[in-house]
């Protein structure tokens, strides 16, 4: 009883702001370091470590709260074990706001029972039927890069993700129908303009409207879509899920499945995009020409384009590479949660209801877990190497414990496949004078759409 009522007091608070003892800076007012965040992410980190500490106080997105930086905190709050750390409030403000009742947004007990129902989504049998679906859309979609004057990678990438979701997801035949278009006008109203809108109103003409609009469709277009996977499930995630049953064999309630699948593809897509941007522009500098071949080499030494899971394990450098593009930019900056209750957290008193920000960039860049830290080196991941076990937390950009991310295999895997395909169609350059820097919003990725030359082999 004691633990119902907490759980049902903490949901109901507003945020403390009772910071002042901690050191730190909360920048503006209302917007507090916002800008910085989105502008100069690297340099705050620093600042705040080296003139406050591993936890310190800050604005940020018209909230106060604190900034946590170092691993030893990262595994206090990942693995929770005094059930301190709240999802749900952490979230409440951004993405909850449109992905509330998914499994990101759930705490505790709710959130283990959640989990469960993406038991048979993320089995190999299953992956590999993923797999054997994003082969082919793949090929497709890179058809013909070589013959386009202005390259700009990161379109070509955004979009194969969205036919991939839309196939793999929700097993759409028709990529380029009225079906496939609706579904990623929601997709961009929430995330284009919701989760980027200042204004918080539902009224026809803001942009907050817009993504609630979007919202509504998707939960509309996916209650109609239950049934008919039920009927006639294939090998697409949404089949999976929709076909999963408790433990009375009863199929799960549509309201508690309708959100899993709205928050897949806003999981799934811009994270994928942004490692996968990501490690492509290194790999298409001139300095890591060398490691391009390499992974070329290795590409060749199958005979097909579309490889198996198996095989697709086997490229370990591939996925090196896109960890290391992931140690410098982690998809998710800062990764939220609010404290439950008063808890200590890095030597401080930390009152309930606190928002934290975790951000991995600063631990993910730093000397003391890793060699020449500033260097594109993704071999420090290797067997003989593995720096990334120097602190159990020191690589977290799959965030860590219950909330870790589900679709990290199958976005290993995804984003394998292209680099395989690609290597082995084209030889990639940046176009000259590109000067390689990273938007932050809505998610990293590299700015200007990252410009290329793909050379066809
Ligand atoms: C490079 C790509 C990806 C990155 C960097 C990434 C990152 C993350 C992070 C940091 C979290 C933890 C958030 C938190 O603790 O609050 C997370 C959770 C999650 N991710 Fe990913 N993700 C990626 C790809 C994917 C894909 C492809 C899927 C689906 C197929 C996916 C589905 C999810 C889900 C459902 C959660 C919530 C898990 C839970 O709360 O139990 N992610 N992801």
């Amino acid at each position: 009883m004691g633990t119902v009522m907490q759980t049902q007091t903490y949901l109901d608070m507003p945020a403390s702001t009772d910071l002042d003892h901690i050191p730190g800076r909360y920048g503006w007012p209302l917007i507090g370091r916002t800008y910085e965040v989105v502008r100069e992410l690297p340099a705050l980190l620093d600042e705040h470590m080296s003139e406050y500490g591993p936890v310190s106080r800050i604005g940020f997105n018209f909230q106060r709260g604190l900034l946590v930086l170092h691993p030893d905190q990262f595994q206090e709050i990942f693995l929770d074990r005094g059930r301190n750390f709240s999802s749900t409030m952490g979230y409440s403000t951004s993405i909850g706001q449109f992905y509330n009742g998914a499994l990101i947004t759930q705490d505790f007990d709710v959130h283990r029972v959640q989990r469960h129902i993406f038991q048979r989504s993320f089995t190999i049998e299953s992956l590999q039927g993923y797999i054997e679906m994003m082969n082919p859309i793949v090929r497709d979609s890179i058809e013909g890069w070589d013959e386009i004057s202005d390259l700009r990678l990161l379109q070509h990438v955004r979009q194969m993700l969205l036919d991939i979701g839309a196939r793999v997801f929700f097993g759409l035949d028709d990529l380029r129908g009225p079906e496939a278009a609706k579904m990623h006008k929601a997709f961009f109203d929430i995330t284009q303009k919701g989760l980027m809108s200042l204004f918080k109103r539902d009224v026809p003409g803001f942009k907050f409207h817009a993504g609630l609009s979007g919202k509504r469709f998707l939960a509309e277009y996916y209650r109609s879509l239950i049934p008919l996977r039920r009927e006639n499930p294939g090998r697409d995630l949404c089949s999976m899920l929709v076909t999963e049953r408790d433990e009375n064999g009863d199929y799960w309630p549509d309201d508690l499945l309708i959100p899993q699948l709205s928050l897949l593809q806003f999981a799934a897509h811009d994270t994928t995009t942004g490692a996968l941007s990501h490690a492509m522009m290194y790999l298409a500098q001139a300095e890591n020409q060398g490691l391009q071949e390499r992974l070329r080499q290795i590409s060749f030494g199958y005979d097909e384009d579309f490889l198996d899971i198996k095989q697709l394990r086997t490229l370990h450098e591939h996925e090196r590479a896109l960890q290391e593009a992931l140690r410098f930019h982690p998809s998710v900056t800062l990764i939220p949660r609010r404290t439950v209750r008063e808890c200590e957290l890095g030597g401080y008193r930390v009152p309930a209801h606190t928002m934290l920000y975790l951000a991995p960039r600063w631990a993910q860049t730093s000397e003391s877990w890793w060699t020449n830290p500033m260097a594109f080196d993704p071999n420090r991941f290797s067997e003989s190497r593995q720096e990334q076990r120097n602190h159990r937390f020191a690589y977290v950009p799959f965030g860590g414990g219950a909330h870790k991310c589900i679709g990290m295999h199958f976005a290993f895997l995804a984003a394998k496949i292209v680099l395989h395909q690609l290597l082995r169609r084209y030889r990639f350059s940046l176009q000259e004078g590109y000067d390689c820097k990273c938007d932050m919003i809505p998610m990293p990725a590299p700015t200007k759409g990252l410009p290329m030359v793909a050379e066809r082999l």
